[in-house]
């Protein structure tokens, strides 16, 4: 059964038993919410939303340590080759096949924070299970294509405000997604982007038909 381990912030990490794993947006040196070490980190796949320094974060260094392969933006992953990493670069609206199934970049709405790039989300296939993972974003009319194009098992959402969606609008995002669980995430790491998870789960299960579990940073979720 795949697992979704969460490091605190917006990174998460699929693995199961035996199988290839994926981690996103690892950013751990800096984050007062991080519960584990660079080092204590075990991944096949990086996926890399977005340049900002709390998406990018330990990426390299990851990627380095495993001889993992950095899945993102071409802006992005041509950076990771330039450091010799291993890369596979992909843009908004394409799915690519790996061993565990396959990635698909959505569209998200916010900074690439690195030139001529562009911020994205994912859409992947893990094993069976489809997973949104939707990156730094504002509320956009089209998640709704999303959750149409791809039944989702489980949509990962940000709720901080002030950088992204506040609880509000990812209550929105739940009711276009259609996903049956939603996790929230991004929220909590500093005092700009507070929000109760709380607030956010009771919200979502009062208006969509989604369930919504919040999982502390470290603990993770059985798919
Ligand atoms: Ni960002
Ligand atoms: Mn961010």
């Amino acid at each position: 059964m795949p697992e979704l381990v969460f490091l605190g912030h917006a990174s998460f990490l699929l693995k199961e038993e035996g199988k290839e794993s994926l981690l996103f947006d690892p950013f751990v040196t800096g984050n007062p919410t991080a519960p584990l070490k660079p080092e204590d980190i075990k991944a096949d796949y990086i996926l890399v939303s977005h340049g900002h320094a709390d998406h990018l974060g330990d990426a390299y260094d990851i990627a380095g340590a495993n001889d993992a392969t950095i899945i993102s933006t071409a802006e992005v992953a041509s950076q990771a080759a330039e450091k010799g990493l291993k890369s596979h670069a992909q843009h908004l609206g394409g799915r690519h096949s790996f061993p565990f199934g396959s990635v698909k970049l959505t569209l998200a709405f916010h900074g690439a924070g690195i030139p001529g790039g562009h911020a994205c989300g994912f859409v992947v296939d893990y094993y069976g299970k489809k997973i949104y993972f939707a990156g730094d974003t504002a509320l956009f009319g089209d998640m709704k294509l999303i959750g149409e194009l791809d039944k989702l098992d489980l949509a990962l959402l940000p709720i901080g405000d002030n950088f992204t969606m506040g609880i509000d609008d990812a209550v929105v995002a739940a009711s276009f997604l259609k996903a049956k669980t939603v996790i929230p995430y991004h929220y909590n790491t500093w005092p700009v982007i507070e929000a109760d998870p709380e607030e956010f789960k009771k919200k979502v299960e009062d208006n969509t038909g989604s369930k919504c579990f919040v999982i502390p940073p470290g603990d993770s979720y059985q798919l």
